[in-house]
């Protein structure tokens, strides 16, 4: 079935978040990965701890705090790096199916956007480099409003901007916890389980789940 609009969120789903840390990986060390884990972890953990309190702070600032705290729980990990892995993160890597499904999609009729928490700042560097720029219409962040996914004025970000109903938006996600919130805010949901991790939030399920997003278009 054909959707009207097509929403995605940034990192990883579209975007590779730990193409960062291995695009430096052999000057890192062999804790690389764990590094690579314990910032992105501590990046949402940030995310949903100042959107419950009221204290934004934007994703930009988040992904350094969380940058420096990954670095204090692996002390073997190179810090010399830290500039370097900051800015692989305004250069990161699309995954490679990104560019052919948002063509036939677009090409399909529908409305494409993402809808991240990442900044403009952070957001615009990486989907000029992939060339998403021309295939998007709109890409939606969190900054506008000051609240970070789940809360359930992201979603709405989407259904008031476009005037749609949110059962005509699928959206896409490689992170279970915002395939919650987007199924909470009523929209068509996709998992895209790249991980193979298990189910959660069995409350909330996806309406779809796929390796990658190969099979959407
Ligand atoms: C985003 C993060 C949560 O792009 O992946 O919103």
């Amino acid at each position: 079935m054909q959707y009207p609009a097509y929403v995605f969120d940034a990192y990883g789903t579209l975007f590779d978040v730990h193409a960062a840390v291995r695009r430096h990986a052999e000057a890192i060390g062999p804790d690389g990965q764990l590094l690579s884990e314990i910032w992105r972890t501590k990046q949402l953990e940030y995310s949903w701890v100042r959107t419950l309190m009221g204290a934004y702070a934007d994703f930009w600032q988040l992904t350094e705090q969380a940058l420096d705290f990954a670095y204090a729980r692996v002390p073997s990990a190179n810090r010399a790096l830290r500039s370097d892995l900051l800015d692989a993160y305004l250069k990161l890597d699309c995954y490679p199916e990104v560019p052919s499904v948002l063509k036939a999609l677009k090409a399909s009729g529908a409305k494409l956007a993402i809808l991240s928490n990442g900044s403009p700042a952070m957001l615009e560097p990486i989907v000029r480099a992939a060339a998403l720029d021309t295939l998007l219409d709109e890409v939606f962040s969190v900054d506008g409003i000051r609240r970070f996914k789940t809360d359930q004025s992201v979603y709405e970000m989407v259904t008031s901007a476009w005037r749609l109903y949110p059962d005509a938006v699928s959206f896409q996600s490689s992170n279970r916890w915002d395939v919650a919130g987007a199924t909470r805010a009523g929209f068509r949901t996709v998992w895209i389980n790249r991980s193979g991790m298990p189910d959660e939030y069995a409350d909330l399920p996806p309406a779809v789940i796929l390796p990658s997003l190969e099979g959407l278009a």
